[in-house]
């Protein structure tokens, strides 16, 4: 008798768990919840942030400078940038083709930057030298080649 009442209880358990997951896929699953912004991919030489990529000084904000990143395989624009040491700076990154990533070597940054999004991440680099950007997404067969680096002086 008690085994009936456990596994009426394991079967509603698991069927609520599955709707759960169910639901929560169909509402997120189309939207990366780390991206909230979107920018059409064929327009991104037109877009007010992305036209000009690399770093810009901005006024007004919680952070000093915003350093812009433009993927497309298997390079990144800007190639190569210069952040003043200790500036806070929001790297705001999107992509003209497929999914990449963006890691920079020797911190905890690690984005996918995807087309069609914004992707984001506020930093501080305290250390001067050279960061090495790098895709960390398979993106083709120039994926090992795709990288950036970022100077901090
Ligand atoms: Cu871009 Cu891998």
């Amino acid at each position: 008798k008690f085994e009936k009442i456990w596994l009426i209880f394991g079967v509603t358990a698991l069927l609520v768990f599955l709707s759960v997951l169910g639901v929560s896929a169909f509402y997120l699953g189309n939207q990366p919840p780390s991206c909230l912004a979107v920018v059409d991919p064929t327009k991104v030489d037109e877009h007010e942030t992305f036209k000009e990529p690399g770093l810009k000084k901005v006024e007004g904000k919680d952070w000093d400078y915003e350093l812009v990143f433009v993927a497309q395989a298997f390079a990144y624009t800007p190639g190569t940038v210069e952040v003043p040491l200790g500036a806070k700076v929001k790297v705001i990154a999107t992509s003209k083709d497929v999914i990449h990533g963006f890691g920079v070597a020797g911190t905890n940054i690690n984005m996918m930057v995807e087309p069609g999004y914004i992707s984001e991440i506020v930093t501080t680099f305290d250390k001067a030298g050279e960061y090495l950007v790098l895709c960390n997404e398979y993106c083709g067969s120039g994926h090992h080649l795709m990288t950036s680096m970022i100077k901090v002086v």
